[in-house]
């Protein structure tokens, strides 16, 4: 996590930086700051909370610079405060960073022996000092960057300004994504290319232990050897997509909203025979299917391993990408092909499972939202979710077009290894989740006053079984994350081997339970919670809404559909749910506390 940018210009750059770090703003929101060089000063300015207290602070006086260095953080190591914000500075040198230090106790005590004296309670600071101690002793900036990249574990990105060189930001990408860019108002940094649209013209995306001298005129790299590196350049787009709420309370609630319209992208792109024919895989030959991710996009796996065993006949492990990328390696024989779910595209353990599924010469399939992102131009494949900006921290649109992209592969997959029936019935069923989703969201009145059932709840149970048991665990992270309510997910089956201690007249209990194979098992669940005074809201269709009204309170209805189907439509009134919830509570529901857009830490 955490937004770096930087800009060297023929005029002040703090207005730049501001901008830069608006849109990087997604990576985190704890406090924001910046650095410019002016009359051989490093200037800084900081402010806790978002990127908004800090322009304010600079339209009072704002610095001139025509160099400088910024940072929107999400804090790991310290608090945020002023003294944890970064750049952080060290006689001389000033440092943004994105990423962890993991060895900074043992360089911290050894600065200190050496009588530096630190302000923060980051891993950062060791850096500047590093930095500030090797050109003291006689080494040029460039030097000292290398110099530091041999002493520093962990992954990171940092961009640096040093009163040494004055005319330039120095640069290193250690794991952590980085672009260096150029056009004709100067040079840049940027945690994110989309952050430099309509102020650089060209940008290269930094390949790990890439370090990089940026000018006003010239952006010179070298690769981890030290040798000039010449990476491929790409266009800058020329206009920053400029995001509104069109009229919605919350970016949230847009995006929810847009789901229909998502669902219709991804079945006009996808539907297509030969909307898979680029991805070199037999997968008439696969023995085994690998799903990897985190948070919601892991859910969204859990539900494709379903229906890639009803659909293609297939198996497939499902790993948490955090889990996985220290797994013990176990060797594999066969055809394999490992698939990557990730709506940023730079989630920090799912492309640390990349390299590893690389490594061992598994071929990859990124599904991603940002193309333009580590996943989108590292996996072999890549196929576009098709979900637009999503700005809300918590996903919506995009975990729905996680659903439907999988769901067409699956499809796919399935006809190709001669499920045909089952493939068919499943793109029959794909085809009408537009208009069922539509009809979803027409219920939303409905699920507002189901909301109330939960503003005082200190906890809340979310069950199912099957295909739906994922969306219980989805149901769950979206409440909790934007609403603050401790929220579980549970196989509706696995209740009475403990969850069901929680249960009583104070724990509302979401029951995903619409009419099809499991029915019955699941509504037996439901009386079990009934009979221990828990709060129980059915989602299902009207039938099995019916069924269950003799021990529900309130329901979420959605459409009759197939089983297949179901997970995905039942994705939207469980986010309505959250959402009124958390607005009710009184959250940042964009913005929700603690959380970024971007995971780019482990
Ligand atoms: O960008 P990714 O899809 O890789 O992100 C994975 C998770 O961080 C993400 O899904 C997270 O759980 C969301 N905030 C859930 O709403």
């Amino acid at each position: 996590m955490c937004g770096i940018f930087g800009a060297v210009a023929a005029k002040p750059v703090a207005d730049l930086l501001v901008e830069g770090l608006n849109r990087l703003e997604y990576r985190g929101y704890d406090s924001a700051g910046i650095v410019t060089l002016e009359d051989g000063e490093l200037k800084r300015v900081c402010a806790v909370g978002k990127v908004d207290a800090l322009r304010r602070r600079i339209s009072t006086g704002g610095p001139l610079g025509q160099i400088g260095i910024a940072h929107t953080r999400w804090a790991t190591h310290g608090a945020p405060s002023e003294h944890n914000s970064h750049p952080h500075i060290a006689p001389g040198v000033a440092v943004v960073h994105n990423g962890i230090v993991e060895n900074h106790t043992e360089l911290r005590s050894a600065l200190k022996t050496q009588g530096c004296t630190f302000t923060s309670e980051t891993d950062t600071e060791v850096i500047p000092w590093m930095i500030s101690r090797s050109i003291a002793a006689g080494a040029a900036p460039a030097r000292a960057m290398q110099e530091i990249s041999e002493r520093i574990e962990g992954s990171y990105a940092i961009g640096v300004l040093t009163q040494q060189d004055p005319d330039v930001i120095h640069a290193r990408r250690a794991g952590s994504p980085l672009v260096a860019a150029f056009g004709d108002s100067g040079g840049f940094i940027a945690s994110d290319v989309a952050a430099l649209a309509g102020m650089a013209k060209e940008a290269v995306f930094l390949e790990d232990g890439d370090r990089a001298e940026i000018a006003r005129d010239r952006v010179t790299i070298h690769d981890s050897t030290g040798r000039i590196a010449h990476r491929r350049i790409v266009r800058v787009d020329e206009s920053f997509e400029t995001l509104d709420r069109g009229g919605f309370a919350h970016f949230m609630l847009k995006e929810i909203n847009e789901q229909p319209t998502v669902a219709a992208a991804v079945g006009a792109r996808y539907a297509p025979s030969d909307a898979f024919d680029e991805i070199m895989v037999d997968f008439r030959r696969l023995d085994r299917v690998k799903l990897i991710a985190c948070g919601s996009s892991y859910y969204a796996c859990l539900v494709a391993r379903r229906w890639l065993a009803e659909v293609a006949g297939l198996e497939a492990d499902v790993e948490l990408a955090s889990e996985y990328r220290y797994a013990p390696v176990i060797a594999h024989t066969g055809n394999e092909v490992a698939i990557f779910l990730s709506q940023s595209g730079e989630t920090a353990d799912t492309l640390a499972c990349l390299d590893k599924a690389k490594s061992l010469r598994i071929a990859t399939i990124g599904v991603v939202n940002q193309m333009m992102s580590t996943l989108g131009r590292e996996a072999d494949y890549a196929l576009p979710l098709l979900a637009g900006t999503e700005v809300g921290v918590a996903s919506t649109k995009a975990f729905l077009a996680q659903l439907l992209v999988m769901a067409r592969l699956v499809a796919h997959i399935g006809a190709m290894r001669g499920h045909r029936a089952a493939a068919e019935r499943f793109r029959e069923g794909l085809d009408r989740v537009p208009g069922w989703i539509a009809a979803t969201l027409h219920n939303e009145a409905a699920i507002i006053s189901v909301a109330e059932h939960f503003l005082h709840a200190k906890s809340a149970v979310f069950v199912a079984r099957g295909g739906l048991y994922p969306l219980a665990l989805e149901g769950a992270l979206k409440l909790k994350e934007i609403s603050y309510i401790h929220a579980e997910g549970f196989a509706a089956g696995e209740l009475k081997h403990g969850p069901i201690a929680l249960i009583d007249h104070t724990t509302p209990v979401v029951a995903l339970a619409p009419s099809g194979e499991l029915f019955s098992k699941v509504a037996s669940n439901v009386r079990e919670i009934a009979a221990r005074g828990g709060r129980i809201t059915v989602l299902g269709d009207r039938r099995a809404i019916l069924s269950l009204s003799d021990v529900a309170s309130t329901a979420l209805t959605i459409p009759s559909c197939d089983d297949l189907i179901q997970p995905i439509v039942a994705a939207i009134p469980l986010q309505l749910l959250s959402y009124h919830v958390a607005v009710a509570r009184g959250s940042d529901v964009d913005r929700p506390r603690n959380l970024a857009k971007s995971v780019t830490v482990e």
